[in-house]
């Protein structure tokens, strides 16, 4: 198949990277892809969705997958779609489940499926109310996107009180904050779920656990994911059922009567609280470093389960994920999550070592290429992916060959998958 993917992160990067793995040759474009995916494929730099769909006409692309979240809100699939292409993602009015937390707590509120209670509002005096009937901590979140900054966990009243003050007058998020989401807190432990929907069905892949802060034990800033881990063993069938019954089926069922059928990857961020899954949020695309560790565990056909899924018939396929685990570990460089540094050449030592060879991988993110040098050029740069029977050896695998990767001012946790080991 020709395949173009929208987005140049590690989540894209291992898409691809599982779809030239397949044993049935494809063409991939990416728009705008990175500095490593040019060897997977060819990188395009066409920013006009118009442009690009008219491209995409002309190159006889038979399937688009779109990775990040900003081009979904911005509609690329409704433009794909009325020019008859096929595209995995949903569309505008569906990505508004991610696009707006308001819509978001609306539909879970009407849909009646579990979340944390909340208010929603745009006047600082009922938020402040609200407020005073919750106890410390206190969570603030800003409506619209925010580049995951727009989560507050205020440790007191007056804290929360700020946090919405400066929200709703626009002084920390813009217009993305002017109508605000005040909820309670949820003591639990929180799970990474990816349904692939087609609108009316859905594939349920194994849950994952994020690492969101930048440092070990959970300490430092909030970032985009600084490692994963999967299949979690914080999961077993009943939870898996309660996520499908409560949470998925629901809302498969409620985007179909709002004439917003959900189709794409139903990122579901799960708080379990007393053994019970709880709505914490959605997205609507693949997370990332959970993507990079999920495409590897997939046995079956990923280019197909996304084509079946863009054209309605997952019903039709059986997906098969291998029983093995997958640790990723990001390798970020030195002024993230703050700002990007300076490029810096990459160093990568030859691999002579069997078990590293075939049980890791490299997925790509920010980096560039120069006269086939690559050079670390963002923040998270690459993400380094061990499989194994157990977690543990996947986790030593994925650490046995973040050691052999160099860059002036890398930096690693070094406790991803401590949950569950
Ligand atoms: P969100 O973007 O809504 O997922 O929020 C970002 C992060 O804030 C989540 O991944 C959780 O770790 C945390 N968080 C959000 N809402 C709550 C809540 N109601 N209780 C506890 N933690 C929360
Ligand atoms: N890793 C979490 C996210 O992609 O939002």
């Amino acid at each position: 198949m020709k395949i173009l993917i929208l987005g140049s992160g590690g989540r894209e990067y291992s898409i691809a990277l599982a779809i030239s793995n397949e044993s049935e040759p494809h063409e991939l474009f990416f728009m705008p892809g990175n500095g490593a995916t040019n060897s997977l494929g060819t990188n395009l730099n066409i920013k006009d969705y118009n442009d690009l769909a008219t491209f995409a006409k002309e190159k006889k692309i038979e399937l688009t997958i779109v990775g990040p979240e900003a081009p979904l809100v911005d509609g690329v699939v409704n433009i794909f779609k009325d020019n008859g292409l096929t595209i995995f993602g949903p569309s505008k009015e569906a990505a508004h489940l991610e696009g707006s937390k308001v819509y978001m707590k609306n539909f879970l509120a009407k849909y009646n499926i579990p979340t944390a209670h909340y208010i929603e509002t745009s006047s600082i005096e009922d938020a402040f109310k609200f407020t005073d009937t919750l106890s410390a901590p206190i969570v603030v979140k800003a409506d619209g996107l925010c580049g995951g900054k727009g989560v507050i966990i205020a440790q007191n009243h007056d804290e929360a009180k700020i946090a919405i003050s400066e929200m709703l007058s626009g002084k920390s998020f813009g217009d993305a904050g002017l109508k605000v989401i005040v909820e309670e807190f949820l003591d639990g432990y929180e799970l990474s779920m990816f349904a692939v929907c087609d609108g009316d069905d859905y594939i349920l892949l194994p849950a994952a656990q994020d690492h969101k802060r930048l440092l070990d034990n959970d300490e430092g800033p909030n970032t985009g994911g600084m490692g994963a881990y999967a299949p979690t063993p914080l999961v077993n069938e009943e939870l898996y059922q309660k996520v499908k019954d409560r949470i998925i089926r629901p809302t498969l069922d409620g985007m179909k009567k709002e004439e917003a059928p959900f189709e794409g990857v139903l990122f579901i961020g799960v708080m379990v609280v007393n053994g019970e899954p709880i709505t914490l949020e959605f997205n609507v695309r693949f997370g990332d470093p959970e993507c990079e560790i999920l495409m590897p565990l997939m046995t079956s056909s990923v280019s197909d389960m996304f084509y079946k899924a863009a054209t309605n018939k997952l019903s039709e396929i059986k997906v098969e994920f291998s029983k093995d685990y997958a640790v990723g570990v990001v390798m970020a460089s030195g002024n993230y999550p703050y700002k990007s540094s300076t490029p810096a050449e990459i160093i990568l030592d030859d691999v002579h070592h069997e078990e590293i060879e075939k049980y890791t991988h490299i997925s790509y993110a920010g980096v560039s290429q120069e006269d086939g040098v690559l050079y670390a050029d963002g923040g998270r740069i690459l993400v380094c992916i061990g499989t194994g029977n157990t977690i543990k050896q996947a986790r030593d695998r994925a650490y046995l060959r973040c050691g052999q990767i160099h860059f002036a001012g890398k930096k690693i946790r070094s406790d991803i998958a401590y949950q569950a080991l």
